[in-house]
């Protein structure tokens, strides 16, 4: 599909599946090689969005883990709300744990920044942050991100995983905001009003 629509917004394709697919192998790779002489790490999936991600991964994970979750929300519509809900708590004891997050997407970086800090109170023995998505120039955290399987720019992207208002997570494709619709339907509105 090129194209999906979800409630008002229009999303055009942006990432096929394959490529998805190389990048989790490229990050796996790097995590089977760090984690290799460590004891039974902790891969923790931030819910929802992490889901498809944390499936594909875990397929390819050669060493002996716990795979646990969590559940945060920090967004509203297509932008941070800046505060971290907690609704799903964890399951697990972390302490003296070696945990490896495993996230959709780190975008301005407060929930990573949040989670961090769960999991230090927790007594986890070391933390490091796997994100299928990172986008650089938005991120203003000061955390490390240890294995970040993509770089995108500042857009807003759907599929795999992550949603607009809930929605558009069953797609295996990552798709983006389609600009153009919104500039032409924003001039087409703007020429309602001149009229
Ligand atoms: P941060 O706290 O600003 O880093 O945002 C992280 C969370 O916001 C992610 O785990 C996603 O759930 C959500 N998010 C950030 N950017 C996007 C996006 O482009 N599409 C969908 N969800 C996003
Ligand atoms: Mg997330």
């Amino acid at each position: 599909m090129e194209k999906i629509q979800l409630q008002d917004k229009r999303f055009k394709l942006y990432m096929p599946y394959q490529q998805i697919q190389q990048a989790v192998d490229n990050v796996a790779e790097k995590i089977n090689a760090d984690m290799k002489d460590v004891d039974t790490p902790i891969f923790l999936g931030v819910l929802t969005g992490s889901f498809m991600f944390l499936a594909d991964l875990m397929k390819r994970i050669q060493v002996q883990c716990d795979v646990v979750f969590i559940r945060l929300a920090s967004y509203e519509g297509t932008s941070s709300t800046g505060k971290v809900q907690q609704l799903l708590g964890l399951t697990k004891s972390v302490k003296g744990r070696t945990v490896v997050v495993v996230e959709d997407i780190v975008d301005t970086g407060t929930t990573i920044s949040e989670l961090h800090h769960i999991l230090s109170e927790a007594g986890a023995k070391e933390i490091r942050i796997c994100t299928l998505l990172l986008k650089p120039n938005k991120y203003c955290g000061t955390l490390k991100i240890d294995y970040p399987a993509l770089e995108i720019p500042n857009d807003f992207i759907v599929g795999y995983g992550l949603d607009y208002n809930q929605l558009g997570r069953q797609y295996k494709d990552i798709y983006v905001l389609d600009e153009e619709v919104d500039e032409e339907e924003n001039s087409k509105r703007k020429s309602i009003n001149v009229r």
